[in-house]
C-alpha cells in the first residue's frame, strides 16, 4: 500500500497563496481519512464523492490509501481545483478522479461522501440539500473541520436534511460528524433572488457566494463613488464579483461600458451570472471563473473595481487581495484606474501604490477606506 503520509506532505497549495503559516493539508483532512477508512475500503468504485477539498488531500488521501479508481469531486475554489489537478499530476492519480458542479453528475447514486465542512451556513445548506435529493439513501457523511471554525448551527443546518448528525471522533482541534438518513426534499432551497431597492438590482445567490443576496456594507460604500470612477472607462473588471453587484450596478449607470466579473468560486460565477441576467445587462456584462483574472490580457482595462477578500481559504490572511492588486497593476491601461475599498485597519494603500501607481484616499467612514488609484505611464513602460 501507499505510504498516504509521505504523499500528503508532498502537496502544494500552488497557485493558491503559499506562506509559511498556510499548509495543504490539516489535522482535519487526515481525522476525515481515518474515520472513513472503513466505508472508503468496502465502498463500490465509483460510488464516493468528495466535496470541499482544499488542496487534494482528501482525494489524494484517499485514492492513495484504497487505491480507488473513480472518485468524483467538487471544490467551489478554483484555486483549490487547480491545486488538486497539480498534485494529482505530480504523483501520478490525475486519471483517478473526474471533476463535476455541485448537481446530480456528482451525487447521483453515491453512497460515501468525505465533506470539508464550509465555513459559511448557507454554502453547507445547499451542499447538504444537494447530497440529501441526489446521492443514495443508505449515503454516509464524513463531514469535517477544524474545531474553531465548527459551530453548532452546522448541526442545526445538517438536520435540516438529514435524520442523524452524529459528533464523532475529535483530535487536534479537529471534529468529524457522521451524517445519515436524506429527509425527503422539497423545490431547491437556492439559489435566492433579493431585491436592492435603492440601486434598483435583482440579487441572486447560491449558498456560498459571499454575503448571500444581501449588499455588503464595504460594497455599499465604494458603490457610493461610482459616478466619480474613470467617466470615460469603455472596459472595466469586477474583479472578486462574488454576486456580480458592482458588474451590474456599474453596467446599469453606464450604458456604453462594457464589464467582465471574474470570481474564483464556482457558487459567486453561477450566482453574478443569474443576476446579471435578471437585470437584463447580460448584452454588456460577462462573468469568468478565473484565479483574480489571470485570463485577462495585460494593458486591457480601464478600470477595476474590487472589494477584496480578507481571507485565504479559512485563513484570515492578506494574500488574495495583495494578489488581486499585483494582476491590476497588470491588466489597467496607463491611466487606467483601480477603485477599492478595505477595512482601515488592513492599510493597503501602500501596496496598491506599489502594485497599480498613485492612490489617493477618496473616501473613509467608521469603519472602511475607498481609495483611487491611477496607473501612470511610468508603472506601465517597468512592467
Ligand atoms: C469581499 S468579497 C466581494 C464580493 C463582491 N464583489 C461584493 O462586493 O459583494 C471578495 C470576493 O473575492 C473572491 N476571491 C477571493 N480570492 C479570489 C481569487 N484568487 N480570484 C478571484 N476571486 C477571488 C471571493 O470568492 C469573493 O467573492
Amino acid at each position: 500500500m501507499t505510504d498516504v503520509e509521505e504523499v500528503l506532505s508532498r502537496l502544494r497549495r500552488y497557485p493558491d497563496v503559499e506562506a509559511l503559516n498556510l499548509y495543504a493539508v490539516d489535522a482535519a483532512d487526515r481525522l476525515i481519512l481515518d474515520v472513513a477508512a472503513e466505508a472508503l475500503t468496502t465502498d463500490d468504485s465509483g460510488k464516493i464523492a468528495i466535496l470541499g477539498d482544499a488542496y487534494g488531500a482528501l482525494t489524494i488521501g484517499a485514492i492513495a490509501a484504497h487505491d480507488l479508481r473513480e472518485v468524483r469531486v467538487h471544490q467551489d475554489l478554483l484555486t483549490g481545483e487547480l491545486a488538486l489537478a497539480n498534485n494529482a499530476r505530480a504523483l501520478g492519480f490525475a486519471d483517478r478522479y473526474t471533476v463535476h458542479p455541485l448537481g446530480a453528475g456528482l451525487l447521483d447514486g453515491v453512497r460515501v461522501v468525505l465533506l470539508r465542512l464550509p465555513r459559511a451556513l448557507a454554502g453547507l445548506a445547499e451542499v447538504a440539500d444537494a447530497i440529501a435529493r441526489y446521492a443514495d439513501p443508505e449515503v454516509v457523511v464524513f463531514a469535517g473541520g477544524r474545531d474553531k471554525y465548527l459551530t453548532k448551527s452546522m448541526n442545526d443546518v445538517l438536520a435540516q436534511t438529514f435524520s442523524e448528525v452524529r459528533a464523532s471522533r475529535g483530535r487536534q482541534k479537529s471534529r468529524t460528524l457522521l451524517v445519515t438518513g436524506p429527509k425527503p426534499v422539497g423545490s431547491p432551497p437556492f439559489p435566492v433572488r433579493d431585491r436592492l431597492d435603492d440601486l434598483d438590482i435583482d440579487v441572486v445567490a447560491h449558498g456560498a457566494a459571499f454575503s448571500g443576496a444581501r449588499l455588503d456594507i464595504g460594497t455599499r460604500f465604494l458603490l457610493q463613488h461610482l459616478k466619480w470612477m474613470k467617466p470615460d472607462a469603455r472596459e472595466a473588471i469586477d474583479l472578486g464579483c462574488g454576486t456580480g453587484i458592482l458588474a451590474v450596478a456599474l453596467a446599469k449607470a453606464r450604458p456604453g461600458i462594457r464589464v467582465v466579473g471574474t470570481d474564483q468560486s464556482a457558487a459567486a460565477v453561477a450566482s453574478a451570472r443569474a443576476t446579471v441576467a435578471v437585470n437584463e445587462v447580460a448584452d454588456r456584462v460577462t462573468v469568468v471563473r478565473d484565479d483574480a483574472m489571470s485570463s485577462a490580457a495585460a494593458n486591457s482595462a480601464d478600470l477595476v473595481l474590487c472589494n477584496p477578500p480578507f481571507h485565504v481559504g479559512a485563513a484570515v490572511h492578506t494574500g488574495s487581495a495583495i494578489k488581486m492588486f499585483a494582476e491590476t497593476g497588470r491588466v489597467l491601461r496607463p491611466g487606467g484606474e483601480l477603485w477599492t475599498v478595505f477595512n482601515s485597519h488592513l492599510n493597503y494603500r501602500g501596496v496598491i501604490e506599489r502594485m497599480v501607481g498613485h492612490t489617493d484616499v477618496i473616501g473613509r467612514n467608521r469603519k472602511f477606506t475607498v481609495t483611487r488609484s491611477v496607473r501612470g505611464l511610468h508603472d506601465a513602460q517597468q512592467r
